[in-house]
């Protein structure tokens, strides 16, 4: 086997920064001359692993690991030697001499990512003359240049049409079924494992095909996708697919969106959203979320609105959170029911599906939205589950800006921490009564209380109209109370914390921070009466300031024509028995 030679070695780890190779895969914290972490290679509570600057080498008195730079990243990135060598010299812009290129190699791998490109290679020849494949792709809008550059293909129907044309040899029927391309029978006979299928093949970073997806031409037969077995090539949870043609698009990678499909990553590319990839049937994995994070600083995820892909979001808040070092940030955009990335991008075009991008959950929102959403934040044993449920998941995200504001927002939701807030202080309403001295304090307190009412039990806002009559009253802190009860009718399973990270930014959420924090006495029960009584008075004075409204325009005008018929109606009905 050929080997890089030592001058290249010794001029690459010379050029290459330890430190900053190791920092972009471990979160390191300075001690001194050296730097720390808790060892990527064994389960530590406490950082035995340390990184020297001076030295170039890494060591960890707890299992006893330890290299350069270069060994490092076989290990961690799970690299053979050549691939680590040429992935440093990337970094730092050297070229690995040529002929070790060609030569290094294992022959044997070499031999099966010669074999997994061949079939590629068959199923686009297959494409080309299968009309009914082809009819497929044209159905769902796939363009030829994207079938060239997804590399798409088809699989013919019958048994053995792969077999017999690439498995000449028993060689080759070995490699053949060491790529994944098989399927056995009780009998131990081998056929083709895909067949009368539409094929997309997975590439590796290196461009390389190392793997199939293949998808069903007839609606109803099942499985609808079916997936390369995990080889010697494909590990499903360490590729992303379509990274390769999003690497060949965008000379910087801006940020990658994370979608579930391959129709999906190949729609958003037709439409111009070059930057799309899928995970391949599993969730995202903490190795995803490393591979996705060193190729772009803001990744959206894109779920289901659904339970599962709740589930699967929060999945992926798992695997990111021990990623997010500062200037990483994370989305989470959720489609409506029965609607894909595909679906939305050809509905709704370019756009529409980055206004939806532009809209998409924070991180903080949804972790906080998602371990907040059955908590009772006006009790103390809620804000205590709310912190204890926090608190590991917060730990885990690296040193940093980031962290700190994370633990800043769970003191201010728990109050853990925090100074208690006295009850009649930090009233919205409040700010602008000392503005306005003229309102009249038991209004203030009416809708200061159904505001605090909703912080604690929002899905009470439902018994209300979306749009109020009282919306038009115009007193402090209404706006608010409306725009509440507007949020808990488009997201009817919005907690309290949610309700309150809604307005982060604006004037109003320090002030609703401290009245979700606030303790209130009595059952839902009561908080329903509390409420439903303030709407009615506030419904009550609504009518009011109407009258006195046409009151006034009557007596300027000194004479009731002003007035249309409808204001005359009104004004009669509502003037008598109240006024
Ligand atoms: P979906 O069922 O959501 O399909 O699977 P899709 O991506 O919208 O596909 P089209 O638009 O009907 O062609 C999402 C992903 O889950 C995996 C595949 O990776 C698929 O792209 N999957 C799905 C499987 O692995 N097997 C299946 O049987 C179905
Ligand atoms: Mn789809």
């Amino acid at each position: 086997m050929a080997r890089i030679p030592d001058a290249f070695i010794d001029d690459l780890l010379a050029r290459t920064d330890i430190v900053e190779v190791v920092g972009s895969r471990v979160p390191l914290k300075r001690q001194g001359k050296e730097f720390s972490a808790r060892c990527p290679f064994h389960d530590e509570r406490s950082p035995s692993f340390t990184v020297s600057p001076v030295k170039q080498f890494y060591h960890c008195f707890g299992c006893g690991a330890h290299g350069t730079a270069i060994s490092f990243v076989m290990q961690y990135d799970r690299l053979e030697f050549f691939d680590a060598v040429e992935e440093l010299a990337k970094h730092v812009g050297m070229e690995v001499p040529k002929e070790t290129t060609q030569r290094s190699a294992d022959p044997q791998l070499q031999a099966l990512y010669t074999m997994v490109e061949s079939a590629t290679t068959f199923f686009r020849q297959q494409l080309k003359t299968n009309a009914k494949a082809r009819e497929y792709f044209d159905r769902r809008g796939v363009s030829e240049a994207i079938r060239e550059q997804f590399q798409l293909g088809y699989a013919p129907d019958g048994f053995e049409a792969l077999k017999n044309a690439l498995g000449t040899d028993a060689a080759r029927l070995g490699l053949l079924e060491r790529a994944g391309l098989f399927s056995k029978n009780d009998s131990g006979r081998v056929y083709d494992k895909f067949r009368d299928r539409v094929m997309f093949p997975i590439h590796d970073r290196r461009g390389r095909p190392i793997a199939f997806g293949g998808r069903v031409i007839e609606k109803d037969a099942s499985p609808k996708y079916l997936n390369s077995p995990e080889t010697r090539l494909f590990h499903k949870g360490r590729e992303l697919y379509g990274l390769w043609q999003v690497r060949g698009a965008n000379s910087k990678i801006e940020r990658l969106i994370v979608v579930e499909g391959y129709m999906d990553v190949i729609a958003l590319f037709q439409h111009g959203v070059t930057q799309a990839v899928a995970t391949l049937g599993t969730a995202t994995t903490s190795d995803h979320a490393e591979l996705l994070f060193r190729n772009a600083p803001d990744v959206y995820f894109c779920f289901d609105g659904d339970r599962a892909g709740r589930g699967a979001a929060w999945k992926a808040v798992e695997s990111v959170l021990p990623r997010m070092k500062d200037g990483r940030q994370a989305f989470f955009l959720f489609l409506p029911e029965g609607e894909d990335p595909d679906t939305i991008v050809r509905n709704e075009g370019r756009d529409g599906f980055e206004a939806r991008l532009q809209s998409a959950t924070p991180l903080s929102q949804f972790l906080f939205d998602t371990l907040a959403h059955d908590v009772n934040l006006s009790t103390l044993e809620g804000k205590g589950r709310l912190a204890e449920r926090a608190k590991p998941m917060l730990a885990q995200i690296p040193d940093g800006a980031f962290a700190d504001l994370m633990r800043q927002r769970l003191t201010e939701l728990t109050g853990v921490g925090a100074r208690a807030a006295s009850p009649d202080t930090h009233v919205p309403a409040q700010r602008a009564h000392t503005a306005s001295r003229h309102a009249p304090p038991p209004k203030r307190s009416l809708v200061r209380g159904a505001i605090l009412t909703l912080l604690h039990k929002p899905s009470l806002a439902l018994e209300i109209s979306a749009s109020p009559t009282f919306a038009s009253l115009r007193q402090p802190g209404v706006p608010l109370l409306v725009e509440l009860i507007g949020l808990v009718h488009a997201r009817p399973d919005i907690g309290a914390a949610a309700l309150v990270e809604h307005f982060v930014g604006r004037d109003e959420h320090d002030p609703l921070q401290k009245l979700a924090v606030q303790t209130l006495p009595g059952d839902e029960s009561e908080l329903r009466r509390v409420l439903l009584d303030a709407v009615d008075q506030l419904e009550r004075q609504t009518a009011q300031q109407r009258v006195a409204e046409l009151q006034a325009r009557v007596a300027e005008a000194g004479t009731m024509s002003v007035l249309s018929d409808s204001e005359k109606a009104e004004l009669r009905a509502n003037a008598t028995p109240r006024a």
